[in-house]
C-alpha cells in the first residue's frame, strides 16, 4: 500500500546549550501524600519516596518536583504551610529529606521543592502574631488586613471570592470579643494571603529560599506565582463566567486571543499584576549566588501565552507551566495552534516551552480527555457529574496525547500515576473527600481528590504496595491490580512501557532540545511534525489514516497493516 506524501513547514526553536538542563528536562511530580508510605499509616512519606526512587530512574526522568511536605495543619493538603523550613512529622524529618535528596542526586535525578509564598497557614507564627497584635501594627502589615465596609465594618472590604468558593475575606474577633478587621484569603480561610508589598515578608522568603538552596535543592516550583501582588486599593471585581478555579482566564481558544483586554481592563485585581515581576527578579539573583543551575518554575494561570512569557524573561524564572496546553481539547486544529503559540510566545523571551497534561489540581488526563461535558478546572468529577468519561476512550487518548507531548521540544512534566494510565477516581465516597473546594461549595464542586488517590505499585497486596497495611488517606479502588507498576513492568504495550520507551527515545534523539517542522496535508484530524530524526504523527480523529512512510519506533496502540488508527500517535524514524 502506498504511503501518504507530506508537505513541510518549518518552525524553529532556539537550540540551547546542553548545560541548561531545565530547557529539555522531563520532570516527574511526586505528590508525597500518595506516592509511597513507609510507616503504614495511610499517608505517603519521604522515606517511602527514597525507597521507590529507583523506579523513577528506570522510568527515565531527569528531575522530581515534590508537592509540599512542610509543617502544616494539612487543611489544603500541605499548601497551607506553618513552617517553611521544616518537615511535617507525617512526612518524616529534615534528615529524611536529606537522605531522599542524596539518593536522588546519586541517581542523577534533580530535586525541585514547592514554595508557597502567596499565603501561609493560619497556624504560622507570623499569622498568630499578627492576630495577637494591634490593628495597624507592623505584625498585621505582614498579611492583608482591612477594615470592613458598612456602618460597623460588618461587610467584607470588597467582593472578591475565594478560588475554593465562598468569600475571600474572614472577619477576626478582638480580644474583648468584639468583631475586628477582615483578612484576605484567596484560597481557604486557613490560608491568609501575605502582604508582598512588605519588605519584611520579602526578607523572610529570601531566607526560605536560601534555607533550601543551602540544603542542595535544584529549584522551586512557585505556587500561585501570578497572585502575590494585588491591585492598589483592592477594587471590586466580577469574574468572567468561565473564570476557572485556579484563577485562569478561562479562555478556551488555546491562548490565541487575550482573555483580558490589551490595556488590562479585565484583569482580575488579584492575578497577574505587574508588581510580581520585581519579586522574581530578586529571587533570580538569590539563585544565581549558588553553584549549579537552580531554577524557578511558575505555577501561573495566566493567558494569553504571550503574557505568561513575562514570567520567564531572562532575569526572572526559568520555566512556567503551560496550562493553556493542558486545557486544550484533544482536537487537532487546537493542538497545532497551541503548540505553535507556545513555542513562539516563549521564544520571544528566549525560553523553552513546558508541556503538561496532568497534576494534582486537574482531572487526570486518562479521564479528562474523554469527558463529554464542560468541566471547569478544579471542579473535579464525581458520581453525579454530567458527561462521564468512557475509561477505554480516555486511556487511549491519554496514551496518544502523552506520546504527542513527549515528542515536543522543551521540558515536559509528568504527574505520578499517569505513567500507569491511572484514571480519575470518580466514585470516592462523599465522606472520604478532603479538598476544601468540596466543603466550601457544600458539595457543589467535587474538587481534586479524585486525582490524588495513592498510587498502586504491586497487585494483590494491601494498598497495592503503597504501604503494607492497606491504610490509605483516600480509599483506593478495588480494581487497581491491573494498573499496578509491577503488573506493567516488561509487559509489551503497557502504559508504563510506553512511557519508558518514549522517554528513552526522547533522550537518545535529544528531542527536548530540538525544533519542529510541521507536516501538513495528512488530514484535518492529524497533528504531525518532524523533530530531528523523529517524525511524530498523532491522529486525534476517529477514523484511521494512511500511515506516513518511516520505521515505527513508538506507537501508542498496536498497529495493523499500514494504517494509523484514530486516537493513536506514532513516532517514525528513517527506514
Ligand atoms: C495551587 C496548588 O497546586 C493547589 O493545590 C493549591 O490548593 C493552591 N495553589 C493554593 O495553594
Amino acid at each position: 500500500m502506498g504511503r501518504a506524501t507530506s508537505k513541510v513547514t518549518i518552525m524553529t526553536l532556539a537550540v540551547s546549550p546542553d548545560s541548561e538542563w531545565w530547557r529539555s528536562a522531563v520532570i516527574y511530580q511526586i505528590y508525597p501524600r500518595s506516592f509511597a508510605d513507609s510507616t503504614g499509616d495511610g499517608m505517603g512519606d519521604l522515606p517511602g519516596i527514597t525507597a521507590r526512587l529507583d523506579s523513577l530512574k528506570t522510568l527515565g526522568v531527569d528531575a522530581i518536583w515534590l508537592s509540599p511536605f512542610f509543617t502544616s495543619p494539612q487543611k489544603d493538603a500541605g499548601y497551607d504551610v506553618a513552617d517553611y523550613c521544616d518537615v511535617d512529622p507525617i512526612f518524616g524529618t529534615l534528615a529524611d529529606f536529606d537522605a531522599m535528596q542524596a539518593k536522588a542526586h546519586d541517581l542523577g535525578i534533580r530535586v525541585i521543592v514547592d514554595l508557597v509564598p502567596n499565603h501561609s497557614s493560619d497556624q504560622h507564627v507570623w499569622f498568630t502574631e499578627a492576630l495577637a497584635a494591634d490593628e495597624g501594627s507592623e505584625a498585621r502589615d505582614h498579611y492583608m488586613f482591612r477594615e470592613g465596609k458598612g456602618e460597623t465594618g460588618e461587610l467584607p472590604p470588597n467582593n472578591w471570592e475565594s478560588v475554593f468558593g465562598g468569600p475571600a475575606w474572614t472577619r477576626v474577633t478582638r480580644p474583648d470579643g468584639t468583631p475586628g478587621q477582615w483578612y484576605l484569603h484567596l484560597f481557604d480561610s486557613s490560608q491568609p494571603d501575605l502582604n508582598w508589598k512588605s519588605e519584611w515578608v520579602r526578607a523572610q522568603f529570601r531566607d526560605v529560599l536560601r534555607f533550601w538552596l543551602d540544603r542542595g535543592v535544584d529549584g522551586f516550583r512557585v505556587d500561585v506565582a501570578h497572585g502575590l501582588i494585588k491591585a492598589e486599593g483592592l477594587p471590586d471585581y466580577t469574574p468572567a463566567p468561565d473564570g476557572g478555579s485556579m484563577g485562569g482566564s478561562g479562555s478556551t481558544d488555546v491562548g490565541l486571543e487575550p482573555a483580558i483586554d490589551s490595556d488590562g481592563r479585565n484583569t482580575p485585581p488579584y492575578w497577574a499584576q505587574e508588581g510580581v515581576h520585581e519579586i522574581y527578579r530578586d529571587w533570580h539573583s538569590v539563585l544565581e549566588q549558588y553553584d549549579g543551575e537552580r531554577v524557578l518554575c511558575a505555577e501561573a494561570w495566566v493567558e494569553p501565552l504571550t503574557k505568561l512569557a513575562h514570567w520567564v524573561r531572562p532575569d526572572e524564572m526559568q520555566q512556567a507551566f503551560n496550562f493553556t496546553y493542558l486545557e486544550t481539547p484533544w482536537q487537532a486544529a487546537s493542538l497545532r495552534r497551541v503548540i505553535d503559540n507556545s513555542i513562539s510566545s516563549f521564544a520571544t523571551v528566549g525560553a523553552p516551552s513546558t508541556w503538561v497534561l496532568s497534576n494534582h489540581d486537574v482531572v487526570r488526563h486518562a479521564s479528562r480527555l474523554a469527558l463529554t461535558a464542560e468541566n471547569p478546572q478544579g471542579a473535579g468529577i464525581g458520581p453525579k457529574s454530567p458527561g462521564q468519561p468512557d475509561p477505554v476512550v480516555g486511556l487511549r487518548r491519554a496514551r496518544a496525547a502523552t506520546s504527542l507531548m513527549l515528542g515536543l521540544p522543551g521540558s515536559a512534566y509528568i504527574y505520578q500515576g499517569e505513567e500507569l494510565g491511572l484514571p480519575e477516581v470518580i466514585d470516592l465516597p462523599d465522606s472520604a473527600r478532603q479538598d476544601p473546594t468540596w466543603f466550601r461549595t457544600n458539595g457543589e464542586r467535587y474538587g481534586r481528590d479524585g486525582c490524588r488517590v495513592p498510587i498502586p505499585w504491586e497487585p494483590g497486596t494491601p494498598g497495592y504496595g503503597f504501604n503494607s497495611t492497606g491504610a490509605s488517606w483516600l480509599p483506593q479502588p478495588t480494581d487497581w491490580d491491573r494498573y499496578a507498576r509491577a503488573s506493567q513492568v516488561d509487559v509489551e504495550g503497557s502504559t508504563l512501557e510506553l512511557y519508558r520507551a518514549a522517554l528513552a527515545l526522547r533522550a537518545e534523539n535529544s528531542l527536548g532540545l530540538g525544533s519542529i517542522e510541521w507536516i501538513e496535508n495528512l488530514g484535518p484530524d492529524v497533528v504531525a511534525f518532524r523533530n530531528g530524526a523523529i517524525t511524530v504523527v498523532a491522529n486525534a480523529g476517529a477514523s484511521a489514516i494512511e500511515l506516513p512512510a518511516g520505521r515505527v519506533v513508538l506507537a501508542s496502540e498496536p498497529l495493523a497493516g499500514s494504517e494509523l488508527p484514530g486516537d493513536t500517535t506514532v513516532w517514525l524514524a528513517a527506514e
